[in-house]
């Protein structure tokens, strides 16, 4: 059976480099997964003023397609050493009414990316604190802190190094059989 990933870019820039990597991983991941781009720049601000009886179309578009998907991969960069507004952004929305979070109990994996040498291990690991608090089961190894980014990737978004390609085809191995032994729960 086909997983169903939701891929999260932590950038909204043109030309971004985060993206590039999505886009990579969604053309090396194994048959078994399908990855697709689940957008967030378009949410409204988190305000729970908003989220009664009529809440903005975007948030109620968002969750239900969350809400549907097998798996969850975040793929982000580094803002002042956190994850971007925007993604926590999308975090914050997906995870309330409370007790309706649709992250909850769904297996997950975080990518960071940076043109920088630390490879965005701050944004990674805040990222991994915030999925800890959402109930999202994230595969713990490989860990992948992408640094030296713009070396990585020619002009058309490709990778450049076989060992860069072999090093993220394993990781999506993995995440794949990790999605296989720690499934979501059925959708209601
Ligand atoms: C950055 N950048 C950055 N890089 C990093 O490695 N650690 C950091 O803490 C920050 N902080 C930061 C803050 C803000 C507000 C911006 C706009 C940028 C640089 C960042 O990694 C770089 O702009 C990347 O190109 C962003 O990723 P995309 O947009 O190319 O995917």
């Amino acid at each position: 059976m086909t997983q169903s990933v939701g891929v999260f870019v932590g950038s909204l820039r043109r030309g971004s480099y985060t993206r590039q990597v999505a886009h990579v991983l969604a053309e090396l991941a194994p048959s078994s997964l399908s990855l697709e781009i689940i957008e967030i720049g378009q949410l409204p601000l988190y305000n729970p003023d908003l989220d009664g009886d009529d809440p903005p179309a975007a948030w109620t578009a968002f969750r239900s397609r969350v809400k549907a998907l097998d798996a969850l991969l975040f793929v982000t960069p580094e803002y002042n050493r956190s994850i971007p507004a925007p993604l926590k952004n999308a975090l914050d929305v997906g995870s309330r009414p409370s007790k309706k979070s649709v992250w909850d109990g769904k297996p997950g994996a975080v990518v960071s990316v940076s043109p920088g040498a630390v490879g965005g291990f701050g944004a990674h690991h805040h990222l991994r604190q915030v999925l800890a608090h959402l109930n999202v089961s994230t595969l713990a190894q490989p860990e992948i802190y992408l640094g030296g980014v713009a070396d990585l990737l020619d002009e058309s978004g490709a990778l450049v190094k076989d060992s860069t390609r072999a090093f993220l085809t394993k990781f999506l191995v993995t995440f794949a059989a990790w999605i296989e032994r720690n499934p979501a729960p059925a959708r209601s």
